[in-house]
């Protein structure tokens, strides 16, 4: 979502109780949601708000730039997490990337660091490097593609899995038979489904919604619960790790 567009969304999510803001330099809406943040006068200490950068700032010194850059264009003087967006392993200068970002960790900059589409081996190049664990992992994530390796493997170092495309985005989950009928046992609709399933274990889901309606409807799931035999029925749609994006492929990264 661009500039009016972007900034309407955050305005009406605010309105609508949200606090988790995810944007970054690839969306090119830093501004509109900096913009929104500024009118909607919440106190900063209740927003958790998240930006990435790309690979071009894939060492210490770019992710300062990169940070310092990010922090201009929301107006803000600290961001909540800051995100090294893809590993672009051809680049092969995450490592670097991540020693940045540990570096503005240290400085007391910035509250907390992660990564984004990291890969386990990925993973362990950084905390190899540095001994630092990343707070957070966002990865591509719903019931069809459950990832359960990687989020084992986040469970063991401690890492919070944050769950992109949490609804499937274009990829027609929303209209699958087994998640249309468990909607229709709570009589609530296939996106409230899905985001349930994420939050009932302890995943993130940070999905998008311009409209006004849907955008109350994501946030109100918080009052019923899906059945252990729902979950089980969700989880059987997972079609493996290789249906995700991978991030080890040169087309898939900035
Ligand atoms: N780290 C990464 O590499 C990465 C990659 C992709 C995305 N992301 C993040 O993840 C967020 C969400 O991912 P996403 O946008 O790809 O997928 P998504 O949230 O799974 O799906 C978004 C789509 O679903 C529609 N939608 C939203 N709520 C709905 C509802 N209640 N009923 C029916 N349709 C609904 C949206 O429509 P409208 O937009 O028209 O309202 C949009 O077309 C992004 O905003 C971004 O912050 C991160």
């Amino acid at each position: 979502m661009l500039g009016e567009e972007c900034e309407n969304a955050v305005r009406l999510a605010l309105r609508a109780g949200y606090r988790l803001i995810d944007t970054a330099f690839a969306y090119r809406n830093e501004e509109a949601v900096g913009r929104s943040l500024k009118d909607a006068g919440i106190p900063r200490d209740e927003l958790f708000i998240s930006s990435k950068f790309n690979k071009e700032s894939h060492s210490v010194d770019g992710v300062q730039r990169a940070y310092d850059d990010s922090l201009r264009r929301l107006g803000l003087d600290y961001l909540d997490m800051f995100v090294c967006h893809w590993p672009v392993p051809a680049q092969d200068q995450y490592t670097e990337a991540w020693k940045g970002l540990v570096r503005l960790l240290q400085q007391g900059r910035v509250k907390a660091i992660g990564v984004s589409n990291f890969k386990p081996a990925h993973l362990a190049k950084i905390i190899d490097a540095t001994g630092v664990v990343p707070d957070v992992n966002q990865i591509q994530l719903s019931p069809d593609l459950a990832r359960v390796q990687p989020r084992a493997l986040h469970e063991d170092l401690g890492i919070l899995t944050q769950s992109w495309s949490p609804i499937g985005r274009e990829s027609g989950l929303r209209e699958d038979p087994t998640v249309v009928g468990i909607a229709a046992r709570h009589n609530r609709t296939p996106a409230q489904v899905l985001l349930r399933w994420h939050v009932q274990q302890d995943l993130v889901p940070i999905p998008q919604a311009s409209d006004p309606v849907w955008l109350s409807e994501n946030i109100s799931i918080f009052d019923f619960a899906l059945s252990t035999t729902q979950m089980q029925a969700l989880n059987r749609l997972d079609r493996g790790e290789s249906a995700a994006r991978d991030s080890d492929s040169p087309e898939n990264g900035h």
